[in-house]
């Protein structure tokens, strides 16, 4: 039997938030990596299905991939790279294009939330790129291109993922078996944390306002004052009830998840008197959560050459594992191979 194969990614588009650490990066390194043949990447392409500006594009692109080191991912554990440096991903998403349809495309709620944001101009740009649509051909090549087995992913992710299962079945359907059929995999809390001064949206890291997201180079104080500054509900007992009480839910949800989920969120209500208790231990807790992260990432901020010399090494791993399998989706739709 081989080892079970797992590839995710983050999308460049801001700085990486407690979100896209509980929900996803966090299991990566402590676990995904340790367990499976593990591949992650900094999907670049994606960042450009919204307005965007070339340098900020590249700078987070490269600062994304040192958190990730600075995270925990270990490159000889894993396989780390930047997907517009492995031809193969935008290769097969033009077949999964062939194999999609504009409807289901269409019903993507990421879609229809974001099309509907750039459209109205609302820190975007009045227009909606093709490429915003498209995006889930483009992710669920990422995906299949590797054989992935599993894909770890917040909550947000679950229908681009449900998607991928859909095409790769209709294409092994249609052309014979070519792709592995993938399935999420959640974390057990934290699948979506919400904004701090919005609990009822995503913790989303290219939101124009940033009193409700904590970063993860964010420095401990800033952490502290986002946290103690939280938007919290009406009344002043601390339970977890996701509809009437979002915003000490998300709370208890971040503290549950940073203590390393020893306690489950809906317990550990139970064991504060006030608001401002549960905010400082939370705080607190995230502050130590992050710590060794933030040290990490200063010590590797420097070495530019490594993280390149990583990056370099990881594409040239990825494209050898994904060449022959896009190469059969090629042969199998009916493509004439070139020799
Ligand atoms: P993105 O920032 O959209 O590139 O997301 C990268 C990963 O982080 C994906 O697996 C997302 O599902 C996850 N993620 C992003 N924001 C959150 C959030 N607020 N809560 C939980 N997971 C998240
Ligand atoms: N769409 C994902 C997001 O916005 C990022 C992503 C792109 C991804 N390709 C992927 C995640 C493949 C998992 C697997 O978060």
């Amino acid at each position: 039997m081989s080892r079970t194969r797992i590839f995710s990614g983050v999308k460049p588009t801001g700085h990486l938030t407690l979100g896209n650490y509980l929900g996803a990066v966090r299991r990566w390194a402590e676990q995904d990596q340790h367990r499976a043949d593990a591949v992650f990447c900094v999907v670049d392409l994606h960042a450009l299905t919204v307005a965007h500006d070339p340098a900020r594009v590249r700078r987070l692109s490269r600062q994304a991939a040192t958190v990730l080191l600075a995270a925990g991912l270990d490159p000889e554990r894993c396989t780390l790279f930047v997907q517009s440096h492995v031809d193969e991903h935008t290769r097969l998403s033009y077949l999964l294009e062939c194999t999609a349809t504009d409807g289901e495309m269409r019903r993507m709620i990421q879609y229809k939330e974001k099309s509907a944001r750039e459209r109205a101009g609302d820190g975007g740009s009045g227009s909606v790129r093709l490429s915003l649509l498209t995006y889930p051909a483009l992710m669920a090549a990422d995906i299949l291109a590797y054989g992935t087995d599993e894909v770890p992913v917040g909550d947000d992710q679950a229908q681009h993922v449900e998607l991928t299962r859909d095409l790769a079945r209709r294409f092994n359907e249609r052309y014979g078996h070519v792709f592995t059929v993938p399935r999420a995999t959640r974390p057990p809390v934290a699948a979506r944390v919400m904004d701090l001064q919005d609990p009822t949206s995503k913790m989303g890291k290219s939101h124009a306002r940033s009193a409700g997201i904590v970063y993860l180079l964010d420095e401990p104080d800033t952490v502290r004052r986002k946290i103690m500054r939280a938007v919290t509900d009406g009344g002043s007992e601390v339970r977890y009830d996701r509809e009437a009480q979002p915003g000490v839910a998300n709370l208890l949800d971040i503290l549950s998840a940073a203590t390393g989920c020893t306690q489950r969120p809906e317990e550990l209500a139970g064991e504060f008197g006030s608001y401002g208790a549960l905010k400082k231990d939370t705080a607190e807790a995230v502050v130590e959560l992050l710590r060794p992260l933030r040290e990490r990432h200063a010590a590797l901020s420097s070495e530019t050459a490594y993280v390149e010399g990583v990056l370099r090494a990881g594409a040239e791993r990825a494209r050898a594992m994904a060449r022959p399998r896009v190469d059969a989706a090629y042969r199998a739709i009916g493509l004439l191979p070139p020799e």
